[in-house]
């Protein structure tokens, strides 16, 4: 038995699943590029059939990324089967990930098939995928609900067709860690062919414990995959997440004894990357990139750690990406220094015109702002990021007024297909202003789902990270805006929300 232990990313896929979470093409490749970087051994880039624009960002991650796999997600049918294989054509190395629903509860009322039918199209789903690439997964939907007998059986006949992954889901995160790796280690001594497949966990955090089930999962089960989202990104309460899973086997390699690819420093880009693109703020507790999670507020720790960092640190902050200088850059900075610190900080850019770009913004940001933390940088950047590929909208200029007793006035001026408009409106404060004006000329019609605003290095000298949800005819985008004036970062956030609405590229979520 191999001791590596696979990770096996689904950003892309499961944690898009989650209700806002919706990213564009250019976004999820932004996204696979920072996962590549952090060395993810398989992404699983999208569901090519879902949707056109699903099959359009697996086959650009596909064509872009050669260092990680590049998997898609497939029902177990022909249709879905060939889509994926056809968006995965670019891939040095490419897996379709099929999958289909054995527990009794799922067969007889969402599938409505019985347990032969369901046996019978795994089987031939697996062998159909075999003809199209080399590497093909296999999960039972609701594995650990399924009953035990049947699942062996399935689970036998597709590694005799081929499957070269088999992934046991806990889909409604129904399992308690104990449990789940036992039933891992049984379904391995009782499939006589399971030596010949990789064995796979993936969990849902319904209870809190996706990342524990899946650490018991290889532990106990023997699994050498987790499947994982960056910030457990995912539908309900999100699934297990990469950065507490790489983590915990880094930091006890004592007690798991098993070895990753993954290059940690990158980490927390990645955590930010996905929450500035989803609006999925992390909590400021969460485990390993967590605003607190490296933060000694008493005076006994502060005073442990001056001593002997261990007396209260297990992991180094710097390990996983924080730095410990926080104060980087300033407005006598030049674009070499502001280079190097993008490449410090895991960004690559697409070009040196989007560098030149980006540092035009750091320096507009730094006559307005003395001190430009990291946080600053890579809010920059992530707003280069996504508005530049389908502007319609670019903000240029705003004014209001609001005085207490009295009733917020704002005026902007943005532009519309490159021509400057100006517009103007009250409303119950300056904010609301602000994105009356715009409507008063925008007319979208969408509906806002989400305004939210955090300060993105701490205090009130900070800029402010709005981030909008706008939902329309179905479809649901996140515009994310920064600026030291939340007011303008809000007009800004609700432009580039619009910018996406506008954008052809179908977003609908993959769901099997
Ligand atoms: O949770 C689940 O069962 C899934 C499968 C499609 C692998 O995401
Ligand atoms: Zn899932």
């Amino acid at each position: 038995m191999s001791d590596k232990l696979i990770i096996f990313d689904t950003t892309l896929r499961d944690g898009e699943q989650s209700p806002g979470a919706s990213m564009n093409k250019d976004e999820k490749l932004r996204i696979a590029r920072q996962l590549e970087r952090l060395k993810v051994d398989v992404i699983e880039a999208g569901f090519a059939a879902s949707s056109n624009g699903d099959f359009e960002a697996v086959q650009s991650i596909a064509g872009a990324i050669k260092d990680s796999t590049i998997c898609s997600l497939s029902r177990a049918n022909d249709r879905d089967i060939s889509r994926a294989a056809e968006a995965l054509k670019g891939a040095n190395s490419a897996r379709i990930h099929t999958f289909i629903a054995t527990s009794a509860l799922h067969m007889e009322k969402k599938l409505r098939m019985t347990p032969e039918e369901v046996f019978e199209q795994a089987r031939l789903s697996v062998r159909f995928a075999r003809n199209l690439v080399a590497d093909v997964e296999f999960s039972p939907e609701d594995g650990y609900r399924s009953d035990v007998d049947f699942l062996c059986r399935v689970l036998e006949a597709v590694i005799k067709e081929g499957a070269t992954t088999i992934n046991v889901p806990d889909t409604v995160g129904y399992a308690i860690p104990e449990l789940y790796g036992n039933f891992i280690k049984t379904l391995r001594e009782r499939v006589p062919n399971s030596d010949k497949a990789v064995w796979s966990v993936h969990c849902h955090n319904d209870l809190g414990m996706a990342v524990a089930n899946s650490l018991a999962g290889v532990k106990i089960g023997g699994a050498r995959q987790v499947e994982c989202t960056i910030n457990g990104l995912g539908e309900r309460a999100g699934n297990c997440s990469l950065e507490e899973i790489v983590m915990a086997v880094k930091t006890r390699r004592d007690y798991f004894g098993l070895d990753l690819n993954i290059d940690a420093k990158h980490i927390l880009a990645a955590s930010r990357m996905v929450s500035q693109t989803t609006g999925f703020v992390v909590q400021p507790n969460k485990a390993v990139v967590g605003a607190n999670a490296f933060a000694h507020a008493s005076g006994i720790h502060q005073d442990g750690v001056l001593k002997a960092r261990d007396t209260y640190e297990i992991m180094r902050a710097e390990d996983v990406g924080w730095t410990t200088n926080k104060i980087i850059l300033g407005k006598l900075s030049g674009r070499n220094a502001f280079k190097q610190r993008l490449q410090e900080l895991g960004v690559q850019m697409e070009s040196e015109a989007d560098i030149n770009s980006a540092f035009a913004r750091f320096k507009e940001l730094a006559d307005r702002k003395s001190e430009i933390f990291d946080e600053d940088i890579l809010a920059l950047v992530s707003d280069e990021g996504v508005t530049h590929d389908h502007e319609q909208y670019r903000f240029v200029s705003l004014s209001q007024h609001s005085e207490t007793g009295e009733r917020p006035q704002a005026s902007i001026v943005f532009t519309l297909d490159g021509k400057e408009v100006k517009s103007s409106s009250d409303g119950n404060g300056p904010v609301d202003a602000s994105l009356k004006a715009i409507e008063a000329q925008v007319h979208s019609g969408a509906e806002m789902v989400l305004y939210s605003v955090n300060a993105i290095s701490g205090s009130t000298e900070s800029q402010g990270e709005v981030t909008v949800r706008l939902q329309n005819s179905g479809r649901v985008v996140n515009g994310v805006g920064a600026d030291p004036d939340i007011i303008v970062a809000s007009a800004k956030a609700y432009l580039s929300a619009l910018n996406k609405l506008q954008s052809k590229a179908d977003s609908v979520a993959a769901q099997g």
